[in-house]
């Protein structure tokens, strides 16, 4: 479990470690599922470098704010923002630990965590912090691997969240779809 999510992402992205691109079937997914933003303010929590947060910018009209715990990643999302106005702003935060009230907007229509819920250490709290930013009538968009997609010896079977964690990510909404993005699981929560 990583105990310091900062101390562990920071040197990655330092060396150039980088994650999956969006493709056209994940482009497709988020406008159907997201759909338009007309200026409504999304969160991007474990934003990367970016890639995400710019997507549901110029595709998909959102007003967008990522936050990272690793330094190196928010560098290289606001470098590429080129921070001209109205394009997604980023900040460096744990959304795990430090204080919501940092985000600039108290609530968001969208909230997505691409490639970031497995690494959470304590979950159910991840989760409670989602709900308080969230915007009545808003949605939530989580990107995982699943651990039972692959075979017991595959040494990637960890990078995947198991069963009970999944339980804990889809209990307690109203509304929950999932749909597959090849050996990826997208969900959909709505409170
Ligand atoms: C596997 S990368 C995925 C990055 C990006 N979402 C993407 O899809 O390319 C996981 C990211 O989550 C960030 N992260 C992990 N735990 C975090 C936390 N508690 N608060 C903020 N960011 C976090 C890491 O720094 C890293 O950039």
């Amino acid at each position: 479990m990583i105990d310091s999510p900062r101390a562990y992402w920071e040197p990655l992205w330092a060396v150039g470690r980088r994650y999956r691109q969006i493709n056209d079937a994940e482009a497709g997914l988020l406008t159907e599922h997201l759909g338009a933003g007309r200026g409504r303010p999304a969160l991007d929590i474990g934003s990367g470098d970016g890639m995400l947060a710019q997507h549901l910018h110029d595709h998909l009209g959102y007003q967008v704010t990522g936050i990272d715990c690793a330094p190196s990643a928010v560098s290289l999302a606001t470098t590429a923002a080129d921070g001209a106005d109205g394009r997604p702003c980023f900040q460096v935060m744990d959304f795990a630990t430090d204080d919501l009230s940092l985000l600039p907007a108290p609530a968001y229509a969208v909230i997505t965590c691409r490639l970031v819920y497995r690494f959470v250490a304590d979950k159910p709290a991840f989760l409670d912090r989602v709900r308080r930013v969230l915007a009545p009538g808003g949605m939530v968009w989580v990107v995982t691997e699943l651990a039972d997609r692959r075979a017991a010896d595959d040494p990637l079977k960890a990078l995947g969240i198991t069963a009970a964690e999944t339980e804990v990510l889809t209990s307690g909404w109203s509304r929950v779809t999932s749909v597959d993005l090849d050996h990826l699981a997208c969900y959909v929560l709505r409170p």
